[in-house]
């Protein structure tokens, strides 16, 4: 079963680099993870850096992801992306639910469960992202806001070891801020969500997703976090920005 468990370390970008910046971490990280063999890698630049990023990744092990899709394939709806021109961009995954598309673009889990359907059916690999806010934490609510979080953003999905999917837990209150969940609260929380996922979906599937961590992921704290036997990979924002520092998380 682990074989689909390969250790996966995605890039967020979030709202940084324009085309020309974007072109020019790819051709530098292609040459530093050149020797990589056993990590997946993935790099989720703009929307509008994706097609130039994807010519420099031909050929190598660097996956390209998409930072949000919608779920209608087409039409009027300004401003939004589609499975399909990002498939053509040359997407492999997409990262789903964000906190910050929650915090900010008014994301809830009924929207999320329609971007993750588009992706899956699209045969894009989505990441779903989950995770408790400090007040969350503080009241003892993390696992009943990740169960809802789970449950209701896989209703209805058909998901089978077949049809990967990665969930990444990433506490609110350790995003961009510098502080890292501690090994224990890592452990701790990536065990219950495959818990959650063998109870609504069967062992098969848990046993074959990946659970990323995401928050503060850094060079120094990598190797800790992916020595946790639920852990596997990371989702990285800030710490992916320079193709060095992100080498370096890669080869944890
Ligand atoms: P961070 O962001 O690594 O800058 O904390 C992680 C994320 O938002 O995915």
């Amino acid at each position: 079963m682990t074989d689909y468990r390969t250790p996966l370390i995605a890039g967020n970008w979030k709202m940084f680099k324009t085309g020309a910046e974007a072109v020019q971490y790819a051709k530098a990280l292609k040459k530093q993870v050149a020797d990589v063999e056993n990590t997946d890698i993935m790099i989720a630049p703009p929307f509008t850096a994706l097609s130039a990023v994807s010519e420099i990744l031909r050929d190598t092990r660097i996956g390209l992801g998409a930072q949000n899709i919608f779920w209608e394939k087409e039409g009027a709806f300004t401003g939004e992306i589609s499975a399909p021109m990002l498939i053509s961009a040359g997407c492999q995954y997409v990262i789903i639910g964000h906190s910050e598309r929650r915090q900010y673009f008014g994301e809830t889990d009924e929207t999320v469960n329609r971007r993750l359907k588009a992706a899956a059916n699209a045969g894009l690999i989505p990441i779903l992202c989950v995770g408790e806010t400090e007040t969350q934490r503080e009241a003892k609510k993390t696992f009943s806001v990740l169960d809802k979080q789970i449950k209701d953003g896989l209703n209805g999905l058909i998901l089978d070891e077949h049809h990967p999917l990665v969930i990444a837990y990433e506490p609110v209150w350790a995003i961009g801020t510098g502080k890292t969940a501690s090994p224990d609260q890592v452990q701790e929380v990536h065990a219950y969500i495959r818990k959650q996922i063998a109870k609504n979906f069967g062992n098969m599937l848990a046993n074959a997703i990946r659970v990323l961590y995401g928050g503060s992921v850094k060079p120094d704290n990598v190797s800790g976090l992916m020595a946790l036997p639920d852990v596997d990979g990371a989702l990285v924002g800030g710490a992916s920005l320079q193709p060095e520092t992100f080498s370096q998380i890669i080869h944890f």
